[in-house]
């Protein structure tokens, strides 16, 4: 049957939430209060295919020429119009797992056959290339990755993205690149993938890394002639973009220092404090990424449910599951709140896998 739901959004948007909030991954909120505009900057209504000065920004930013650039509510939609446009019915879409759901469900509504490849623990998440190449088929109209990668945030070196762009090239697959974290990687973040090889096509936004969710800024960076197809296409999704929100994403834009600021005091506040519980716990195995806003340990004590249960019941603590990325030994965690919260969660996270093993 197909797809007509995303479990994992269902999830995150009613029955994540807690106390203790450990499941998200963007970085908090900016408020509208600290955003830095004036009225005379907006504007309500404005042209048919995108405001020109917010392409040209993020075409300038992006080092692609305007052409190049499509523009989306959110990574969510970049990720839709982008397979809508690259699959048809029948073909086949080969996807990273541990993975992102949304990628997949999206995938199979639009009627592709979607097969995997493994991104093992034990290879700190990186991606087999061999493993790839042998599951590209004639068939294959789409690779689909994550840079860096949801949930673990391995970072994925352009050398490998590279050879997966030579491997989908050679039975003319395009390979699309999820970059809603790599700006997560500040000065140490690679150009965009987009400039790999012909054949890549990027999605990204300014929703993660920025705390700007609610302007659902996202984007698609694609050849000419598919960025042609995705602006046609999404005349049949949205028609026209909110302006206001154009607007107040070209300004985010031309201030990106504050925003990136905050998100790394954040950040560079929390990751130690992460890396000390995960260096405490034998009954964790975790990849720690140098990078990104979330961890994706494997519990090795106990089964993951009843982890789940004792935290919700007792300890009023989220994680997200591992099921949701294809993977029920894992479970995701956070690292986007305040520092309060962190501590609090890990505490309680910490007490919950003793009462288990006791
Ligand atoms: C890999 C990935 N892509 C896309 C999204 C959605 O991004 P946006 O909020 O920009 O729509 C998420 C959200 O969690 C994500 O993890």
């Amino acid at each position: 049957m197909r797809t007509v739901e995303s479990p994992y959004m269902n999830w995150a948007k009613l029955r994540s939430a807690a106390k203790y909030n450990l499941s998200t991954s963007g970085i908090p909120n900016f408020l509208m209060e600290d955003f830095p505009f004036e009225k005379e900057d907006l504007e309500l209504t404005y042209g048919v295919y995108g405001y020109e000065p917010l392409i040209e920004a993020i075409a300038a930013r992006s080092e692609v020429k305007s052409e190049n650039v499509v523009l989306s509510f959110g990574t969510s939609m970049a990720n839709h119009l982008a397979m809508a446009t690259l699959t048809e019915p029948g073909c086949e879409v080969l996807i990273e797992t541990p993975v992102y759901e949304l990628l997949v469900s999206a995938a199979e509504y639009l009627g592709a056959n979607v097969k995997f490849f493994e991104r093992r623990h034990e290879n700190a998440f990186q991606i087999d290339i061999e493993d790839v190449e042998n599951k590209i088929t004639d068939k294959t109209r789409l690779v689909i990755v994550t840079n860096l990668h949801n949930p673990s945030c391995a970072h994925t070196p352009d050398e490998k993205l590279r050879q997966i762009g030579m491997a989908a090239a050679r039975v003319g697959s395009k390979v699309l690149v999820d970059e809603v974290y790599l700006d997560t990687m500040f000065e140490d973040a690679p150009r965009s993938s987009f400039h790999l090889g012909d054949n890549f096509v990027v999605t990204n936004s300014l929703t993660k890394t920025y705390g700007l969710s609610g302007l659902r800024c996202g984007w698609i960076l694609a050849d000419k002639d598919s960025a042609q197809k995705m602006h046609r296409l999404n005349d049949l999704f949205g028609a026209t973009n909110v302006h206001v929100a154009e607007r107040l994403s070209l300004i985010a834009l031309q201030n990106l220092d504050i925003f990136r600021d905050r998100a790394r005091r954040l950040l560079d506040t929390n990751r130690p404090l992460l890396n000390g519980f995960l260096d405490s716990r034998d009954d964790l195995e975790t990849f720690k990424p140098a990078y990104g806003t979330t961890v994706f340990p494997r519990l090795l004590s106990s089964d993951t449910e009843k982890l789940y249960k004792l935290l919700r019941e007792k300890y009023e603590t989220s994680v997200v599951p591992g099921s949701f990325f294809y993977a029920a030994d894992h479970f995701r965690i956070g690292i986007t709140c305040d520092i309060k919260m962190l501590r609090d969660g890990l505490e309680r996270l910490g007490a919950a896998m003793d009462d288990l093993s006791s």
